[in-house]
């Protein structure tokens, strides 16, 4: 076992684990459901390892009772799950798909009824193929129909769901699903990747008036960033500016608007001066990115190291004039450097340039080699991981950081995007043939880390 943290938390701080839907629910025909862009990317040769896709996943979908037990036995307070939007609007817009909003409504109440608090993402990744037919998050319009579907899900399930979430990791959506093309929908076109995520931040803030309209009184929302500090290769100049430009890139650009309200003006320049059309943000977009949310949700997996390529000519993404290169040892299994300091420095930094701020750890985790036999799992570098990242996360509050919240990733071993099965997040690990669940030491840890924290849960399962 990893050496337990020795601070503690505060005594309202929440503890709780993250899954997605797409990743565990399968079910992907059922009760209604449309298609999703991933549905389709996976159909797509060569998209994924081992040709893999979500039709089954984790069976969560008809598992739900025994996955919200897990949870339970953990003696976890908390539970981030996300919303498949095509359950709830079969074809992106308009006719509304009760059956979908019926599950949802038997998972939230069967995690009330366990002492879970449901944290609600509405959009991890599955986006209504219709609407991709129609240029998905290039489309302006997708941001009206993210809009209506927040509306629906909202009035649905707001008595019983206080905290929200818009909008999982907008970068991972728009660059990895548009530009670099190894996420769903497969799009290689930066401009157009530019062009989505700005839809995607002024659906967050659509999404927050439509909160506000209908939302309970008490409610919650935020959004989820996937946030990286850019460290320079080098202290040269060019090093550093380069990593400050990284930095605009993969996080002020989300923070900046949704935070301040708007987009940060340097990356303006930098696109401007590199010819970067941005005349699909229209006056008062950045007004409606910057709605007042009341958390932010931070995903914290690891840093980039940044070097200048200013010069560089060639290549469709030179015109970000950095690079990156290669992670330093110790990595996890997919190659993300392993930097818990940095995770304290972020928090620290996000408090002062954006603070004060409510914020809630929305995920961290890692994938690595785990022994299993029959009976237990062995995963030592995994609670190793964990442990350095609760106590840098304690170090943070330490320094005044208001975090209330840390949800791991992920619950299960699941199906990891365009990876596929092969890399096992989950700190219950999930055997595929007989869907048999089985606590990793990991979750074992877990489990005593909160008890040690809040001793009165002692035996409440
Ligand atoms: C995050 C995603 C999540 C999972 C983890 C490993 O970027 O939000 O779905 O894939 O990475």
């Amino acid at each position: 076992m990893g050496a337990l943290p020795k601070t503690s938390f505060p005594p309202e701080f929440r503890f709780g684990v993250a899954t997605s839907a797409y990743q565990i629910e399968g079910a992907v025909h059922e009760d209604g459901r449309g298609e999703s862009i991933w549905d389709r990317f996976c159909q797509t040769p060569g998209r994924i390892l081992d040709g893999d896709n979500g039709d089954v996943a984790c069976d969560h979908y008809h598992r739900w009772e025994r996955d919200l037990d897990l949870i339970a036995e953990l003696g976890l307070d908390t539970y981030r799950f996300s919303i498949a939007w095509p359950r709830i609007v079969p074809d992106g817009r308009g006719r509304i798909n009760q059956s979908g909003l019926d599950f949802y409504r038997r998972l939230v109440e069967g995690a009330l009824e366990r002492g879970i608090r449901p944290l609600a993402t509405l959009y991890h990744w599955d986006l209504p193929q219709p609407l991709e037919d129609t240029g998905g998050w290039t489309n302006r319009k997708t941001a009206m129909a993210f809009a209506e579907y927040a509306e629906v899900v909202v009035a649905a399930l707001g008595d019983v769901v206080t905290d929200w979430i818009t909008q999982n990791e907008p970068w991972v959506s728009a660059v990895e699903g548009y530009a670099q093309g190894m996420k769903a929908p497969g799009v290689t076109d930066w401009p157009s990747a530019i062009c989505a995520s700005h839809h995607l931040l002024l659906s967050h803030g659509l999404a927050i008036d439509a909160f506000r309209a209908v939302g309970p009184a008490d409610g919650r929302i935020g959004i989820t960033l996937n946030l990286a500090p850019m460290i320079p290769a080098s202290d040269t100049e060019i090093d550093v500016a380069a990593a400050v430009r990284a930095d605009g890139y993969h996080n002020r650009w989300y923070l900046d608007p949704v935070l301040r309200g708007r987009y940060p003006a340097d990356m303006l320049e930098h696109y401007a001066a590199h010819s970067v059309d941005l005349a699909f943000i229209d006056d008062g977009d950045e007004a409606i990115i910057g709605r007042p949310t009341d958390f932010l949700g931070v995903n914290y997996y690891s840093v980039g190291r940044i070097h200048d390529a200013s010069d560089a000519s060639e290549g469709d993404a030179s015109f970000l004039g950095f690079e990156f290169l290669p992670a330093r040892e110790p990595v996890t299994a997919m190659g993300w450097e392993i930097a818990p300091s940095a995770f304290t420095d972020l928090l620290i930094r996000l408090d002062r340039d954006y603070g004060p701020l409510p914020m809630m750890i929305t995920e961290n985790g890692g994938a690595f080699g785990e022994e299993a036999s029959d009976w237990s799992v062995q995963d030592p570098a995994r609670v190793a991981f964990l442990a350095a990242h609760f106590d840098a996360a304690q170090k943070a509050i330490a320094k005044g950081v208001e975090l209330e919240a840390y949800f791991v990733w992920s619950l299960l071993d699941n199906f990891e995007w365009e990876s596929g099965y092969r890399p096992r997040f989950g700190i219950v690990r999930v055997d595929y043939e007989t869907q048999e669940r089985t606590l990793k030491d990991s979750a074992l840890w877990y489990r005593d880390l909160v008890a040690r924290h809040r001793p009165v849960k002692l035996g409440a399962t």
